[in-house]
C-alpha cells in the first residue's frame, strides 16, 4: 500500500501538470561516483521519478557522464594516456554502478556522444545567429614552449590572499577564494613548469547581466516560496552582486568545438555544452523529445548538489530564454554535502566509500545503502555518514523494527486471512483515524491504494 502524502500529491490531483522531466547532475568521468554523490543528487532524483511513475505519470529521468573540461585532461596528462580512455573508462564503471545499484535512469548517456556534439553545436550556433553573444578580446596566460593557452586550472602561483604556494589559476584551495589567473604571484604553467607569457584571444560571452529582470521576477519573485531555501539564497545574492558576461568558450582541444570558422582550438565551455547533454540524452532515447524540453505542460527539475546551483538556475535558464523556444526549470532541489567520518569527501585524497566498490564487497545490499543515505541526506545542512551509524541503522532500523512489522504482517495474514490481503470494504473509525493521523502534516487529499481519493476534511469531520 502507498499513501502520498507530499504536496506533490496536490499538484497531481490537480492535474498541473502532463509530464515531467526529471535531471540528475551528469557526474565528471573523471573518478567513480561515491556516497556524496549518491545522497545528494541520485538518490533523491530517483525516489522522486520512482514516486511519479508509481502515480502513472508520463516521466523522462535523464542521466549521463559529463566528459568534457580540464580536470579531465589534466588527469590523463597526469597518466600519461587520453583524455577520451578517462573518460572510456569511468563512464563503464559509473554506468554499470548505477545499474546494479537501481538508479532508474530512462536513459545514462554521455557528452562524447556524436549527437551531444552536434546538439550543442548547434544551440551555440542558433545563440550565435540570433546575436545572443558579445566577443571580447582579452588577454591570457599562454605556454610558449607547449604552444597552448593555460586554462585557469593548468596555471599555479602564490595565492595573493593566503600565500599558499600552489593556488589554482581559478581557486585557493587553502584559503577557498575564487581567484583570476592574472591574481597569482608567480604564475607558473602547470604543464612546463614555466612561467607564461600573456597573450590576446577572443572569446564569446553570455551576457548574463542582460537578464537580471529576467532573473528577477522569475526566480526572486516567482520562486521565492516553492525552491529550497539554500538554493534561492545563492541566487539572490548572485542576482544581487550584479551579473557579469561569462565567457561560453576556452581555448582548449577537449570539447565540442566552437562551430565558427574563426574559433581554430576553441571548444565550448564544459558548463555550456554539459547541461545541454539532458536535451541530447532525451533525442538520443526518442524522436519525440521536444514534448519534454518544450510543452509547458511539462514539469523540468534538476536534481542536483550544492556546488552547481548557478549553473542550473542562472547560466543553463538564461542559454534556454536566450534560445526561445524551451521551457524553464520549474525547481532545483540542490543538497548539501555528506561527509565520511567527520572529514569532507574527497576523490582527489581518495576518501570515499566508491560506489562500485562497496557494490563489489556487499553485492546484496543495495537497499542497506540506499536506506542509510536516505535517512542521512544532507537536505538541509551538511550531514555525515559513518559506518557505525550504517551499522546501527541496518541492525535496529531495518531488521528490527522493519523486518518485526513485515514478519507480523505476514504471519497475521497467514493465520487471519489465508494469507490473502483483504479487499477493502468500510473503513472502519480505527482506519479513519490513521489515514487522518498521516495526512495532518499535509493539509489537504489523500490518495491511498485501490485508487481510493479520500478527502481528509471528510475523514476528520
Ligand atoms: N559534472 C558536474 C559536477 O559533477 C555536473 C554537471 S551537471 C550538467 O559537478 F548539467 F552540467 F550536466
Ligand atoms: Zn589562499
Amino acid at each position: 500500500m502507498y499513501i502520498c502524502t507530499e504536496n506533490i500529491n496536490i499538484e497531481l490531483l490537480n492535474k498541473k501538470f502532463k509530464r515531467y522531466t526529471v535531471t540528475a547532475a551528469l557526474p565528471y568521468a573523471n573518478g567513480p561516483v561515491h556516497i556524496g554523490h549518491l545522497a545528494g543528487v541520485y538518490i533523491p532524483a530517483d525516489i522522486y521519478v520512482r514516486y511519479l511513475r508509481m502515480c502513472e505519470q508520463d516521466v523522462m529521468f535523464i542521466g549521463g557522464s559529463d566528459e568534457h573540461g580540464v580536470p579531465i585532461t589534466i588527469k590523463a596528462r597526469q597518466q600519461g594516456v587520453t583524455p577520451k580512455d578517462i573518460v572510456d573508462k569511468y563512464h563503464t564503471i559509473i554506468k554499470q554502478s548505477f545499474e546494479e545499484f537501481g538508479i532508474t535512469f530512462d536513459i545514462y548517456s554521455r557528452t562524447s556522444s556524436a549527437m551531444h556534439h552536434q546538439t550543442a553545436a548547434d544551440f551555440f550556433k542558433t545563440l550565435y545567429e540570433h546575436g545572443k553573444f558579445i566577443e571580447k578580446t582579452t588577454q591570457q596566460y599562454y605556454d610558449e614552449e607547449n604552444k597552448q593557452f593555460l586554462a585557469d586550472r593548468y596555471i599555479t602561483g602564490e595565492c595573493p590572499f593566503c600565500h599558499y604556494e600552489r593556488a589554482y589559476g581559478d581557486q585557493c584551495e587553502k584559503c577557498g577564494t575564487s581567484l583570476n589567473p592574472t591574481d597569482l604571484i608567480n604564475p607558473k604553467s602547470a604543464i612546463s613548469g614555466k612561467a607564461p607569457i600573456l597573450k590576446d584571444t577572443k572569446h564569446w560571452y553570455l551576457p548574463l547581466n542582460h537578464y537580471e529582470m529576467f532573473f528577477r521576477e522569475w526566480i526572486l519573485e516567482g520562486h521565492q516560496s516553492d525552491w529550497k531555501t539554500n538554493v534561492y539564497g545563492q541566487c539572490k545574492s548572485w542576482i544581487d552582486q550584479g551579473l557579469q558576461p561569462r565567457a561560453v568558450t576556452r581555448d582548449l582541444d577537449w570539447g565540442v568545438k566552437v562551430p565558427l570558422p574563426d574559433a581554430q582550438g576553441k571548444v565550448l565551455y564544459v558548463w555550456f555544452d554539459a547541461p545541454i547533454g539532458y536535451i541530447s540524452a532525451t533525442k538520443e532515447l526518442t524522436d519525440d523529445w521536444e514534448k519534454y524540453w518544450k510543452d509547458p505542460d511539462t514539469k523540468l527539475v534538476h536534481f542536483i548538489g550544492k556546488d552547481n546551483i548557478v549553473f542550473h538556475c542562472l547560466i543553463f535558464p538564461a542559454m534556454l530564454k536566450a534560445e526561445g523556444s524551451y521551457i524553464l526549470p520549474d525547481n532545483v532541489p540542490a543538497n548539501e554535502f555528506l561527509n565520511l567520518e567527520n572529514n569532507k569527501i574527497s576523490t582527489s585524497q581518495n576518501w570515499a566509500v566508491w560506489l562500485h566498490e562497496y557494490l563489489q564487497e556487499l553485492p546484496d545490499k543495495q537497499d542497506v545503502l540506499r536506506y542509510v543515505l536516505t535517512a542521512c541526506a544532507p537536505e538541509t545542512k551538511d550531514n555525515d555518514f559513518t559506518w557505525k551509524d550504517f551499522q546501527t541503522r541496518n541492525n535496529s532500523e531495518l531488521v528490527a523494527i522493519f523486518g518485526n512489522f513485515v514478519n507480523r504482517t505476514v504471519v497475521l495474514t497467514e493465520k487471519y486471512f489465508q494469507n490473502q490481503v483483504p479487499a477493502i470494504t468500510e473503513l472502519t473509525d480505527l482506519d479513519k483515524a490513521a489515514i487522518a493521523e498521516c495526512a495532518k502534516n499535509t493539509g489537504k487529499k489523500l490518495r491511498i491504494a485501490l485508487n481510493i481519493t479520500v478527502s481528509v476534511k471528510d475523514l476528520t469531520s
